[in-house]
């Protein structure tokens, strides 16, 4: 589509809006500042018509948010995601960033609502080595800036969801990945339960009491590799029932 000057620069300004409301309001959907936007800008639409202007869609808008601002959709966040095993060492990620991950963690289901999770975010390089020397599938460590260790506080789950943490956490370390993609942020998930020896390891390493099960431990870093998802659609693994 050609555009005068005057519509790309009213296009320009639409962008530049929408996105500080998103900046104002982390917690506000794309698609709802867009709403937002148009809901509150009728006048405008008005005059724009009135001037020659033509009156862009929501979903048209969207597009050109996602070209130029970089905004993804879950389905495009779930085909970026892939395990990274190279960081680039040293790069900050931010404390902000980090409660971010935590967040969309925390905000997975879990059975009963029972919410059993528990973090460990692990900063400290001397640490890091140590979880390398106790997980021989953790080396990724040496570049990764830290690591969140997802444990399960079974005390949570006693008498009304019980057993039923693993999927809990899960879900949990699934919704981690996602956001630390879409944060362009690499991630790679190890897997500590349900091997027995290393829950040992890991709860002497940490101190962990009994009722806390150290899941899984996921390497966070800037990526030094290409994202890319390595999954794929088998119809063969699908039965329809209609
Ligand atoms: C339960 C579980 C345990 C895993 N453990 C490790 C691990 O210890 N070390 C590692 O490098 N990757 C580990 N992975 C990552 C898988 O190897 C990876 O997800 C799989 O090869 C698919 O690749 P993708 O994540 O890039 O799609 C684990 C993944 C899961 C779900």
């Amino acid at each position: 589509m050609n555009r005068t000057k005057e519509q790309e620069f009213l296009i320009q300004n639409m962008i530049s809006q929408i996105v500080s409301y998103i900046a104002e309001d982390k917690n506000i959907l794309v698609e709802d500042a867009l709403k937002s936007f148009f809901d509150t800008n009728i006048s405008k639409k008005i005059e724009d018509v009135e001037t020659g202007y033509y009156l862009e869609s929501p979903s048209y808008v969207y597009e050109i948010l996602k070209k130029e601002e970089g905004f993804m959709s879950v389905n495009e966040i779930i085909k970026k995601r892939k395990s990274i095993r190279k960081y680039e060492k040293g790069a900050v990620v931010t404390e902000e960033q980090i409660k971010t991950i935590l967040e969309a963690g925390m905000l997975a289901p879990s059975a009963c609502n029972s919410r059993p999770f528990q973090f460990i975010v692990v900063r400290n390089r001397e640490k890091l080595e140590e979880i390398m020397k106790i997980h021989p599938y953790t080396q990724m460590l040496e570049t990764a800036s830290l690591a969140i260790i997802v444990c399960a506080d079974l005390n949570l789950q006693n008498e009304i969801s019980e057993g039923y943490f693993p999927e809990d956490c899960g879900a949990v370390t699934e919704n981690m990945l996602l956001q630390a993609t879409e944060l362009e942020l690499g991630t790679c998930w190890c897997g500590v339960y349900p091997k027995e020896d290393k829950v040992a390891n890991f709860r002497k390493l940490f101190n962990l009491p009994e009722n806390i099960v150290p899941f899984n431990v996921i390497a966070v870093g800037k990526p030094a590799e290409e994202f890319g998802s390595r999954g794929f659609y088998e119809e063969e693994k699908v039965t329809w029932i209609d």
